[in-house]
């Protein structure tokens, strides 16, 4: 107790330092950490989630995973600020909160782009980001991650954990996470059943200074996509250059029609590093 209660008072003392540069409340975070490895409940810089447990990531398997918008040095992260600024100016513009992150076909690098964009709102002082792995069927995030839990989304959809339970803040300030570790069985049903339609809402109202970005299966691998669409306020997709046929986008953006459809991110182009990404 003695030592959650000091790393909390230290975390405390180190926010207003934090305040003033983002790497210090890294710091603060990991420090914090350390004081009680033990316990994960360790306040964070933000105090709307004090009760949010903080797990440091890896920084060589980040990258490796091509988790980079943290990095204002990498010449990708960028990209990121970009289409996080075109994001956030049309969520914003149109009182969105929610945003879905599909793509036609599998291996789009959909995980990839949502993760990097929820660190990317999360960069801006202001922001706040909410990252939910709705991939029911091949859960990704985790992995990508580093992130081993063992109450996830899994244990509140199936056991009734409470969803702070399985929140984790991954040592990047203002950016929390709800990892699925398992895939879901009857996933399709699940997405369109009243729990997950009262856990959309919950996280809407609860938690309403966040961007919730959620990650999705394929549009076209079932009807999981369509199921979860209904309870979010856009969608954006994701197409890997040369993954998915014309015919499977064209397919794809016609089932997204009736949906407020933020736009398309070209993912894993050819071109050379400066367009990368668009
Ligand atoms: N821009 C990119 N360039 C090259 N490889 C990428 C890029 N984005 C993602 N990948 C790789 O593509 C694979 C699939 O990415 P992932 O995000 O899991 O796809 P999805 O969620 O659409 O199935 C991963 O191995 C990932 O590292
Ligand atoms: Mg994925």
């Amino acid at each position: 107790m003695e030592r959650i209660k000091e790393a909390i008072e230290k975390a405390k003392t180190q926010r207003e330092a934090s305040e003033a540069s983002p790497q210090a409340a890294r710091s603060a975070i990991r420090q914090a950490s350390a004081t009680s490895p033990e316990a994960l409940t360790v306040a964070d810089p933000d105090v709307h989630y004090q009760k949010t447990s903080v797990v440091e990531l890896d920084l060589a398997h980040l990258e490796n995973s091509r988790i980079v918008a943290h990095q204002k040095s990498h010449p990708v992260s960028w990209a990121f600020d970009l289409l996080r600024t075109q994001v956030l100016q049309k969520m914003d513009e149109n009182g969105w909160r929610t945003l879905a992150v599909t793509s036609p076909t599998m291996e789009s690098g959909k995980s990839v782009v949502a993760i990097n964009l929820a660190i990317g709102i999360a960069q801006q002082t202001n922001r706040t980001s909410l990252l939910v792995d709705f991939d029911l069927r091949r859960p990704r995030v985790a992995t990508l991650l580093g992130l081993q839990r063992e109450v996830s989304l899994n244990q509140v959809l199936t056991e009734g954990a409470p969803i702070e339970d399985a929140m984790v803040n991954p040592g990047i300030p203002r950016f929390v996470v709800l990892p699925t570790q398992r895939p879901v069985p009857s996933s399709a049903e699940v997405l369109g059943s009243s729990k997950v339609a009262a856990l959309m809402g919950e996280l809407r109202e609860h938690y309403a200074d966040r961007i919730v970005i959620v990650d999705l299966p394929p549009v076209l691998a079932a009807d999981d996509v369509l199921a979860l669409l209904p309870r979010i306020d856009c969608v954006l997709m994701v197409v890997g250059n040369g993954v998915s046929t014309r015919k499977e986008i064209e397919e794809s953006m016609s089932r997204l029609s009736k949906f407020n459809l933020l736009g398309v991110v070209l993912n894993k182009d050819d071109a050379p590093i400066g367009n990368a990404y668009y």
